[in-house]
């Protein structure tokens, strides 16, 4: 496991890398905002144009030495310089690919940045397997002048190999120690160790400008399930995990990145009690629903064989692929 580092270590220097595809903060500045006031939202974790956007008056007027009227001109600089923005974030939205160009076909490309993209079924039915190829395919160029990129793993539940990735690596000729260091890996042990490290992922996404393609939560919920069993804390989870996905949502459009989260099941009594062919839900009730840009759920097929199925979705037809887990990661199905 040598190759583990922890995402809020490890500081390079990317800054000759590639362009960045996020406005910078600093870019107020043309706008008449000193550097003083820029330096107090950086402070607070806003670092972006974006960021400004998607932050309530009302917060930034919580910040030490930002006062109200501060606030307007802040909010006005950075509207003015995100006009561009709509456009620009159509131009640049990638897919990363999963390995199987079926399994792709159905999400419409591959795994969209600027989304939250969540896989769940039963145990072993390929969702950390997704994982760990995603691990790899997101550092091959793609179509579009996507360009590749490194990866941010959060795990929770202590199943990421790096070793898996070798073979992986090796499948798309590509070498496995650049492969390895690639992939940032974090352990999550509690789910508020999980929102924190969402607070060193958006820096070193930040820092890194550009260079990220990839952030993967597997799975989202584990922590929560054990952090808040009880039926009386329920709610309390849910408004957690509202927030983390909040998060989620913010770092994918503000660094242009591709969230990916894997997702448990339970059984649905309800469910069961009305005939419905599959009486299993994903867990994180509507919440996680809404969430998700995307909603894939996988069962098993035959011998190493997974089948996908978009779930639940209001503008993707109800469609199914059929992916292999191999040695080299996800492929098309073998029969
Ligand atoms: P849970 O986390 O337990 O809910 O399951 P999961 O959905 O994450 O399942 P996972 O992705 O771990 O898939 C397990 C499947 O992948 C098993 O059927 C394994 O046989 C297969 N698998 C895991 N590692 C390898 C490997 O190195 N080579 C091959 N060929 N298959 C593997
Ligand atoms: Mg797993």
């Amino acid at each position: 496991m040598q190759q583990q580092k922890v995402v809020d270590s490890n500081a390079e220097d990317f800054s000759d890398g590639e362009e960045a595809t996020f406005q910078d903060i600093d870019m107020l500045q043309d706008q008449g905002i000193n550097a003083a006031d820029l330096k107090k939202l950086k402070a607070a974790g806003i670092c972006t144009i974006k960021g400004v956007q998607m932050t309530t008056k009302k917060a930034l007027s919580n910040i030490k030495g930002i006062s109200e009227a501060k606030v307007e001109k802040i909010k006005e600089a950075a509207s003015k310089m995100a006009i561009v923005d709509e456009s620009m974030k159509r131009k640049q939205c990638f897919k990363i690919s999963t390995g199987s160009e079926d399994l792709d076909k159905l999400l419409g490309g591959g795994v969209e940045s600027m989304a939250i993209t969540e896989v769940f079924g039963e145990f072993r039915t390929g969702k950390t397997q997704i994982s760990h190829t995603l691990c790899v395919t997101t550092q091959m160029p793609g179509a579009m002048g996507y360009t590749g990129g490194k990866v941010v793993f959060i795990d929770t539940e202590n199943t990421f190999r790096p070793d898996r990735l070798r073979p992986i690596a090796d499948r798309f000729n590509l070498d496995q120690a650049a492969v390895l260091d690639n992939v940032l890996y974090a352990r999550a042990y509690t789910s508020e160790h999980q929102m924190e490290l969402l607070d060193h992922v958006a820096a070193k996404f930040h820092e890194e400008a550009g260079i990220f393609k990839l952030l993967i939560v597997d799975s989202i919920m584990a922590l929560f399930r054990v952090d808040f069993s009880g039926r009386g804390e329920l709610a309390d989870r849910q408004q957690k995990l509202a927030q983390m996905l909040s998060r989620l949502q913010k770092i994918s459009e503000e660094y242009n990145v591709a969230v990916f989260v894997t997702n448990q099941m339970t059984a649905d009594p309800g469910a069961a009690m009305s005939f419905q062919a599959d009486p299993k839900k994903p867990i994180g009730g509507h919440i996680l629903a809404h969430a998700s840009t995307t909603r894939i759920s996988l069962r098993k097929g035959r011998g190493e064989n997974r089948i996908a199925k978009i779930f639940d979705s209001p503008d993707m037809p109800e469609s199914e692929a059929t992916f292999s887990i191999t040695n080299g990661g996800i492929t098309d199905a073998k029969e």
